[in-house]
């Protein structure tokens, strides 16, 4: 698999959301493993409800690393194709990597904003979304834009963080992380954050806005089991783009002393068994 497309420069304005994706890229391609235990259940509902199958052409927004790209892949067959986009073509480069060394030839990468999709109208026989529509600085155009691409009858399919109280461990890192880097406690919904898309109702609302039709929202439970809260905290630090970009201006010390606050907070979601932190998505879906 290669880029067959060539890949475009984000606008300036996210220059530097891809930056902090780029710099991301190899934490979050090295997780792979828990990452996919992590969101198994999860991404396999996310491709029933966009009714993936087999002769589909795929679009996959915010693809990341590709770990759910190769899914796609194995579910539309050698007779479909997924196209794989995010804003960060260093991310990118790893979906293209994984997809050449699983040996399929059906996955096209295309680094461009999922807010300005370069493709033709009525181009995709389904959407998905997996964990990046809440970070996008206007999620209402990224949606239009899925709209837009869909062909009448297709489906799109988002997964989101649901609201801050069931994802504890977010907040944990986000208000530890605030503190110790001199911030205001960070404003949840905030646009662009992790949990900016969990408030009830208002992804379905996005949907509707952007013109899809039998918008329906379900709320999984996906805890990230991990041998214990340092794994998971050195997950974070490797791939947690948003927290990272919070502590970076502190001195190497600093950073030490917030990671150690967060990991000995996070130590109340040890188990008998090792450590299951809470997560709770919101997978929402919608018919052109
Ligand atoms: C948490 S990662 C998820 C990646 C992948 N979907 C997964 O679940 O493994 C979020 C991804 O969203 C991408 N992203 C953020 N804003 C974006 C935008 N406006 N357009 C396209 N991609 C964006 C980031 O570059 C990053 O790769």
């Amino acid at each position: 698999m290669s880029e067959k497309s060539p890949a475009l420069q984000p606008p300036a304005a996210d220059a530097a959301a891809a930056n902090l994706w780029d710099q991301a890229a190899i934490g979050w391609n090295a997780h792979a493993g828990p990452i996919r235990a992590w969101l198994r259940a999860s991404t396999e509902l996310m491709l029933l409800s966009a009714g993936v199958r087999a002769g589909q052409r795929v679009l996959d927004v915010a693809a990341g690393t590709g770990e759910q790209t190769l899914e796609i892949a194995a579910r539309v067959g050698p007779s479909g194709s997924v196209v794989a986009t995010d804003l960060s073509a260093r991310i990118l480069a790893f979906a293209a990597a994984r997809a050449t060394d699983a040996g399929v030839s059906t996955v096209e990468t295309l680094a461009c904003d999922g807010e300005e999709l370069p493709f033709a109208d009525a181009s995709f026989d389904a959407v998905v979304c997996r964990l990046g529509l809440m970070l996008f600085a206007a999620p209402d155009s990224g949606l239009a834009q899925m709209h837009r691409v869909a062909r009448p009858g297709a489906k799109a399919s988002v997964l989101v963080f649901s609201a801050p109280e069931n994802n504890p461990c977010l907040a944990i890192l986000a208000s530890t992380a605030a503190r110790h880097a001199g911030l205001e406690r960070p404003d949840p919904f905030a646009p662009g954050s992790l949990l900016s898309l969990g408030r009830a109702g208002a992804l379905q609302a996005m949907f509707a806005r952007a013109g899809f039709q039998a918008v329906q929202s379900t709320r999984l439970s996906a805890p990230f089991v991990m041998p214990s809260a340092r794994h998971y905290v050195d997950f974070v630090r490797d791939s947690g783009a948003p927290v990272i970009k919070m502590l970076a201006h502190l001195g190497p010390g600093a950073q030490e002393e917030a990671w150690s606050e967060m990991e000995q907070r996070l130590e109340s979601f040890t188990t008998a068994t090792g450590w299951a932190g809470p997560n709770e998505l919101l997978l929402v879906t919608g018919t052109r």
